[in-house]
C-alpha cells in the first residue's frame, strides 16, 4: 500500500505533464463583468483585483447571441475605445493578465441564465445557423484574444427551449469542435447539475466527446423560490431529507455525471462564492426547513434580493452590534447564519476544504468558481480571496 502511494507520487514528479496529480487540477474562475459597476468596496477592477496565479482559467461572463452571432452585451465595458460604443476595454484588460502569468488561459462565456434558451434553441435547430454561429464564435474568440469559449446555454430543452434541443445540442457541439480545433481553442460548457434537470437537457455520453471541460453548476440547489429555508450548495444529502431532495447536492450530481459517461478529468465541480438568502416568516424559527416568506434583503454591492456575495456576508457577520447566529451543518458540509428575519446559507473558506478534498478523492478535473468578484477579494475579513486561496491550497498542492 505504502509502496503504491510512493510510486504514484514519484510518477507525478517525474512526468508532471502526463500523470494526473493534484497539481494538475484546474481552477476555472468566472468573472461577472457587471461587477465593475458595483459601488464601494464591492467595485471590482480587472487589472487591480484579479490575482493571475489563483486560477488556471479565467472565464469572462457573459456575451450573448443575436442573429446567430456572438453579441457583445456591454460594448462600453468590454470593448476598447476605438470600437463603436467601446470604452473600458474589459476584454483587453482580462486577456492582458496572461502577460503576468503565461500559463493562464482565458475563456469567454456565452449565455447565462438571463439570456434564456429560446434563441439558442432556434440557432441549434438549423444546420446553416449552427455553422454560421460556430465560425463566428471561433472568429470572435481569436479577434478578442481569448483562448476559448464556454457555452453556457441554460438550458437545452428547458427555459424556453424545445425537446429537439437535446439532439441539436450535440450537432452544435460537433461543428463548434471542428472550428475550434482549427485554431486549438478550448471549448467548455456550463451545465445543469442534477439528474432531474440534466436528464431533460443532455445526452451526456455524446456531448462530452466534443468538450474539453464540463462546468457543473453545483449550486442554487435551494433558493428563496421555495418557501422553506435550505442550504444552497451542500456537498452531501442529509439523512433527514425527503426523498425528492436527495439529488439536490454536489455529491449526487457529480456521481450522476460520472455514471452517464463524463470522464472524471473533464468534470469541473462548481463552487459558489456567494450565499442564498431568505426572509424568515418568524425570526424565532430559524433552523433549516423554517418557513420563509421571501428572498433575503439585497446586499450593498450585489444589490439583488435573495443572494449575497461572500464579501458582503463575511462583513455582515463581522459587523459590531449585529448578533448573527452562524452554524456549520456537518452532515451536509455547508454553513448558514441568521439574524432577526434574515437567513443565509453560504460557502466559506471552511466549506471549501471538504469540497476540495472531494475533488481530490474522485480525481475530478478541478473546480469552477462562480464568481471571483464576490469572494473577499479586498481581504476585509480573513485575508484576500479566502475561499479561492483555500481551494487552491487544497487541490493544487
Ligand atoms: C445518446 O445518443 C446516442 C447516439 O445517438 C444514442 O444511442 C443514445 O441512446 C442517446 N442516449 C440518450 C440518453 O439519449
Ligand atoms: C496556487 O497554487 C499554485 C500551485 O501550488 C501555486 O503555484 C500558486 O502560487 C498558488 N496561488 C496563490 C495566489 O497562492
Amino acid at each position: 500500500m505504502h509502496r503504491t502511494v510512493f510510486l504514484i507520487a514519484a510518477v507525478c514528479i517525474a512526468m508532471p505533464m502526463i500523470a494526473t496529480c493534484a497539481s494538475d487540477k484546474k481552477i476555472f474562475c468566472y468573472f461577472a463583468s457587471w461587477s465593475v459597476y458595483r459601488p464601494g468596496k464591492g467595485n471590482f477592477d480587472i487589472s487591480e483585483d484579479i490575482d493571475p496565479f489563483l486560477c488556471t482559467h479565467l472565464v469572462y461572463a457573459f456575451v450573448g447571441l443575436k442573429n446567430n452571432e456572438v453579441n457583445v452585451l456591454d460594448p462600453w465595458g468590454d470593448l476598447p475605445p476605438n470600437y463603436l460604443g467601446g470604452g473600458r476595454n474589459g476584454f483587453g484588460k482580462f486577456n492582458d493578465l496572461r502577460k503576468k502569468n503565461p500559463n493562464l488561459k482565458t475563456l469567454v462565456a456565452i449565455g447565462g441564465w438571463n439570456e434564456g434558451s429560446k434563441q439558442y434553441s432556434s440557432m441549434a435547430n438549423n444546420a446553416k445557423y449552427r455553422e454560421h454561429f460556430a465560425a463566428d464564435a471561433a472568429k470572435f474568440v481569436i479577434k478578442h484574444g481569448f483562448n476559448g469559449m464556454s457555452l453556457d446555454w441554460e438550458y437545452p430543452a428547458q427555459n424556453g427551449g424545445a425537446p429537439e434541443d437535446v439532439v441539436n445540442y450535440i450537432e452544435l457541439l460537433k461543428i463548434l469542435r471542428i472550428h475550434f480545433n482549427k485554431n486549438k481553442l478550448i471549448l467548455s460548457a456550463a451545465v445543469a447539475p442534477t439528474e432531474y434537470s440534466a436528464s431533460l437537457s443532455y445526452n451526456i455520453s455524446q456531448m462530452v466527446k466534443y468538450l474539453n471541460y464540463v462546468h457543473l453548476m453545483t449550486y442554487d440547489f435551494h433558493t428563496s423560490s421555495e418557501q422553506k429555508t435550505n442550504l444552497h450548495a451542500p456537498l452531501y444529502p442529509g439523512s433527514e431529507e425527503p426523498s425528492n431532495h436527495k439529488q439536490a447536492n454536489v455529491q449526487a450530481s457529480v456521481k450522476y455525471w460520472l455514471s452517464q459517461g463524463c470522464p472524471k478529468e473533464k468534470l469541473i465541480m462548481g463552487i459558489p462564492t456567494y450565499g442564498r438568502s431568505f426572509t424568515l416568516c418568524d425570526p424565532a424559527k430559524n433552523s433549516i426547513g423554517a418557513d420563509a416568506c421571501g428572498p433575503g434583503d439585497a446586499g450593498p454591492y450585489t444589490r439583488q434580493p435573495g443572494m449575497l456575495g461572500y464579501n458582503e456576508i463575511c462583513k455582515l457577520l463581522h459587523q459590531p452590534g449585529q448578533s448573527w447566529d452562524a452554524k456549520y451543518e456537518y452532515e451536509r458540509e455547508f454553513q448558514y447564519a441568521s439574524s432577526q428575519s434574515q437567513w443565509i446559507s453560504y460557502e466559506s473558506f471552511l466549506t471549501v476544504k471538504p469540497k476540495g478534498a472531494f475533488i481530490n478523492k474522485f480525481n475530478l478535473g478541478g473546480a469552477m468558481v462562480y464568481s471571483i468578484d464576490t469572494d473577499d477579494f479586498k481581504g476585509t475579513c480573513y485575508g484576500k480571496y479566502s475561499i479561492l486561496t483555500d481551494l487552491n491550497k487544497t487541490i493544487r498542492n
